[in-house]
């Protein structure tokens, strides 16, 4: 008896062991559903157990998304959109009604909430001031809600910053500094995530400081051995991209008087299509170095063997309906095509070889919508614009993967891309007579003409349906009965 004891106290031991050490550095990724026909909630989650992910960082608050992770032992990041911000600051009562409907029905179920992120990346350069005056003050707003409904201590608040929060004189970490129209509201949200003991969630994007800055080069941001370092005051040299955006971070923290907060890579990847350098190919370089860099625990010339607490992958899947004002990429993040499928190999965690795809996902029917090139063309081209209007034809821009498509292959793409988020109904393969549904697939090489998801009903309808619930529940009943 006392044997079998001992040997199951062992066995205890060994699997707490070897769950604390394949932990040891938390990965997880950004889901986001900004897309036509997303892959289905429960779909998602399988695929993230079947990759052994176990964190993930929502930008909402998505009710069939929340119900699908229920039960998952995944730690979930929800997000309070900008859109929301100035309500929230103005009214502990909206920050209450918000923690009800938001999280306390789920955390009272299974799903584990581990952060509210207040705001995404409200202090995005392109936003202008306006989201400033209420950032701090819905964070307190629902902090105040979050200590009356009893979860402070259960939930923390996080204000995610973008990339372009923080900036250096001629790309030397030494001179690293907030925004100066952001410093005083950063100051702010530094003072209020110390009073919290929570971390600060920053995204760092080598693929933006390469696209926006000419000194930045490709090898550099690919954590390429070959990259010509970037050498700093103090004999500090830096071999990489990611070094050189996280000790800015670091100066312009220390300047401002947070030496000490705790740092969450809040985003981080490569695109794969929308603009020249982003490829696949690429991606793949990328991500591999990053891993290898988290892996090797090796820190920052400022922070040797010192890593952040953790690293959220931007994005799992691709969503064809981003918004593109910071570019065509914007629509190409993700790890996963919109259908799942790995874009390339990569370990996730070590000894964790590749990436597995979802399983037995629901297309459409195999078919194309393309142009009927035996007809007047003279019209094809408007007809093409007004398709990409309301569809997606990012990867038709220049140094993407269908650029090199000659006209009229550059309508077609336009017509199947509309008629497939239109469901292929008959009716949107039109364009004036000039459209005509094939069985054909018309890809060539990378250039990929998709076929849709099944649309789910699940996520049709945005936000928990009261009345759909009950008929749902008396129909299981009666069945029951
Ligand atoms: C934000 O809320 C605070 C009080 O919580 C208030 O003093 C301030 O005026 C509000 N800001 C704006 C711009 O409404
Ligand atoms: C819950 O969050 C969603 C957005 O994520 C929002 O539309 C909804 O209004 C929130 N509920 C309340 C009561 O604020
Ligand atoms: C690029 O490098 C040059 C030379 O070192 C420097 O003068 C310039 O300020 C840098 N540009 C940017 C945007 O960092
Ligand atoms: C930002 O604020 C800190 C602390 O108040 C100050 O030391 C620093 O000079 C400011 N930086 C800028 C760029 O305004
Ligand atoms: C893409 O990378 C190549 C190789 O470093 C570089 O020469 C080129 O300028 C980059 N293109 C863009 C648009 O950034
Ligand atoms: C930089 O390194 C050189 C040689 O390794 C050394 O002589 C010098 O003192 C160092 N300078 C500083 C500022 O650390
Ligand atoms: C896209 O973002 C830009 C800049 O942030 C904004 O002005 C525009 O309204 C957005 N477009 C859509 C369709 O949301
Ligand atoms: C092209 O469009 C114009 C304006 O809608 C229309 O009048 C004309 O008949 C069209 N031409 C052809 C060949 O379809
Ligand atoms: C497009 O064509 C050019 C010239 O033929 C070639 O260099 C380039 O690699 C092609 N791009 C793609 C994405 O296939
Ligand atoms: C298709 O290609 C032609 C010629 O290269 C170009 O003028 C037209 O704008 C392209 N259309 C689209 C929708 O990309």
């Amino acid at each position: 008896m006392a044997l079998q004891q001992y040997s199951l106290m062992a066995v205890t031991l060994i699997a707490i062991t070897v769950s604390c050490t394949s932990r040891v550095q938390s990965i997880g990724v950004n889901w986001g559903t900004t897309a036509s026909h997303p892959l289905p909630p429960s779909k998602v989650v399988e695929l993230l157990k079947l990759n052994k992910i176990t964190k993930v960082k929502l930008f909402d608050s998505n009710p069939q998304v929340l119900e699908a992770l229920s039960g998952s032992d995944i730690d979930v990041t929800v997000g309070i959109p900008n859109s929301m911000l100035r309500s929230l600051n103005s009214s502990v009562k909206a920050a209450e009604s918000w923690v009800h409907d938001n999280l306390t029905r789920y955390l009272s179920g299974r799903t584990r909430i581990e952060y509210v992120a207040v705001g995404d990346d409200p202090f995005l350069q392109t936003y202008g001031s306006q989201f400033y005056p209420f950032v701090v003050g819905a964070a307190i707003s629902i902090e105040a809600a979050l200590i009356r409904a009893k979860l402070q201590k259960k939930v923390k608040i996080v204000i995610p910053c973008s990339f372009d929060a923080f900036q250096s004189e001629s790309n030397l970490p030494s001179t690293g500094h907030f925004r100066p129209d952001i410093n005083k509201t950063m100051i702010a949200v530094l003072n209020f995530l110390t009073k919290t003991d929570s971390p600060f969630f920053v995204t760092i994007s080598p693929f933006l400081s390469h696209y926006q800055n000419k000194n930045i080069s490709l090898d550099f941001a690919l954590f390429k051995e070959s990259a010509h370092p970037h050498k700093d005051t103090h004999n500090k040299s830096y071999k990489n991209s990611f070094d050189l955006s996280y000790d800015t971070l670091i100066t312009a923290l220390t300047v401002a008087g947070f030496p000490e907060v705790k740092i969450v890579i809040s985003q981080i990847g490569w695109p794969t299509d929308g603009a020249p350098n982003a490829t696949v190919a690429n991606a793949e370089i990328f991500t591999k170095g990053l891993f290898n860099h988290i892996h090797s625990q090796k820190g920052t010339p400022l922070r040797p063997r010192v890593m952040p607490l953790e690293f959220y992958i931007y994005t799992l899947v691709d969503e064809d309906q981003r918004n593109t004002s910071m570019g065509n990429f914007e629509r190409h993040w993700g790890l996963f095509t919109f259908d799942g499928q790995a874009k390339y190999e990569v370990e996730f965690f070590r000894g964790v070889k590749g990436l597995v795809n979802a399983q037995s996902v629901d297309y459409l029917a195999p078919r194309w919508c393309v142009v009927n090139n035996n007809l007047d063309m003279m019209n094809a081209s408007v007809r093409a614009t007004e398709a990409c209007m309301n569809a997606d034809c990012t990867a038709l821009s220049p140094g993407s993967s269908c650029f090199n498509l000659s006209w009229p292959g550059n309508v077609s793409y336009a017509f199947n891309s509309y008629y497939q988020e239109h469901d292929q109904r008959a009716e949107s393969c039109d364009f004036g007579g000039l459209g005509m549904i094939t069985t054909v697939d018309p890809s060539v090489g990378d250039c990929r003409f998709n076929v849709e998801l099944k649309a789910s009903l699940s996520v049709m309808f945005h936000g928990f349906n009261f009345w759909h619930y009950l008929i749902s529940l008396v129909l299981t009943i009666l069945m029951l009965l």
